[in-house]
């Protein structure tokens, strides 16, 4: 575990037995989420996201392994016995960890007002006063001042969602877990959504657990990414680092939607120009980040080798401050040119995927 770790998680396990099958949910996970951080946790649905994030609040106990928050253990395994933090000490580590999902999951017959209200209403060491005041400054931060006597069913899916978090945060937490909390939402109000989660972590410190099975949200606001299949965590890492350089086949079909590249792959792969490709011309892909840029990389193609490079496809993202492009082209020209040219643009740090001919 690392110094500014302010949650642990050590070969986590959770099983379920149901009848006569057992479910192996999480498959010794092990992770740390350093204070500050937003760390994306991507899978499709029945991955075990939701399993692992309750574990982190001891909403599921695991089967086995460590959970620390803020260097607490809520569960530990030793000698091959897991104990769980219980009673007054588990209601106060929890009280640092706030969570929002999907279906907003607010109470219908209270006011927006009340139901940020609730987690706090029974706090003694707050007054009345205190409570209205901080219920107010929680809705004036989520912009839905205008709307504190209003009732859940007379707000937009994006206005509960705001409520649901303002309750999140009323008991002051340091941790806000997010359970696909977009995924109710039309993209419009996903990336209003995104844009206040990414603001309260920036103004309030908090730490967040972003899970969800769109890669697009991650990329827009997490610093941390870490994909999940069949219970395991298969690849984590910087934002940057999965992006511009994923290991596994669904860590890479996770960017490719997110990026729209397989949309714009698909159509690339319908054209004539691509159909009917000649030796020794081929289709390529070059992606790069930071220094190197696409404009440059095209014009010295031609420049130095000749080489004439007709663009079918050009996506450029800004990843925390640093631009990541990608490009699909089809490059004519001397066959030797060109596999020089390819070994020469690769040695600058561009990775290049041969998508149709060969080189030769
Ligand atoms: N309480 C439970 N009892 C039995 N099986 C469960 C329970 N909760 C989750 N599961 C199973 O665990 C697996 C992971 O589910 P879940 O964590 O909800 O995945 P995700 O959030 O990635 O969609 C699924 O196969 C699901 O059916
Ligand atoms: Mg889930």
């Amino acid at each position: 575990m690392s110094e500014q770790s302010i949650i642990s998680l050590k070969n986590i396990e959770v099983k379920f037995q149901q009848k006569n099958q057992l479910i192996h949910a999480v498959k010794d996970v092990s992770l740390d989420i350093e204070r500050g951080d937003i760390y994306g946790i991507v899978g499709y649905s029945g991955a075990g996201k939701s399993t692992l994030v309750r574990v982190i609040n001891l909403l599921q106990k695991p089967t086995s392994g460590t959970v620390l928050v803020n260097n607490i253990p809520l569960a530990e395994t030793n000698n091959n016995k897991t104990t769980y933090l219980q009673g007054s000490k588990l209601r106060n580590a929890r009280k640092k960890i706030g969570m929002i999902f999907q279906h907003f999951n607010l109470m219908n017959e209270r006011t927006v007002a009340d139901n940020v209200l609730f987690p706090i209403a029974r706090n003694h060491t707050l007054t009345k006063e205190q409570k209205n005041t901080k219920v107010a400054d929680l809705l004036a931060l989520v912009g839905l001042s205008d709307r504190s006597n209003a009732y859940p069913s007379q707000l937009s899916g994006g206005q509960k969602q705001r409520v649901a978090i303002a309750r999140a945060l009323a008991s002051d937490p340091e941790i806000l877990i997010s359970d696909e909390a977009t995924s109710a939402l039309d993209p419009k109000t996903t990336n209003a959504i995104l844009a206040l989660l990414k603001s309260l972590n920036e103004k309030l410190g908090l730490t967040i657990v972003l899970i969800t099975h769109e890669m697009q949200a991650v990329k827009d606001i997490a610093n941390k990414v870490a994909v999940m299949e069949n219970g395991q965590i298969i690849e984590n890492g910087s934002l940057l680092e999965i992006f511009t350089n994923p290991q596994k086949q669904l860590t890479k079909d996770f960017i490719d939607t997110a990026t729209q590249l397989e949309d714009g792959l698909a159509k690339v792969q319908a054209q004539p120009i691509v159909t009917n490709l000649q030796a020794p011309d081929v289709l390529v892909q070059f992606s790069y980040a930071g220094e190197t840029t696409g404009e440059p990389l095209i014009s010295s193609l031609f420049k130095e080798y000749g080489i004439v490079a007709n663009i079918l496809f050009g996506n450029v993202e800004i990843l925390q401050s640093t631009p990541v492009g990608t490009l699909i082209v089809i490059l004519s020209g001397e066959s030797h040119a060109i596999q020089t040219a390819l070994h020469n643009v690769k040695e600058q740090g561009v990775k290049v995927t041969l998508l149709k001919g060969e080189l030769i």
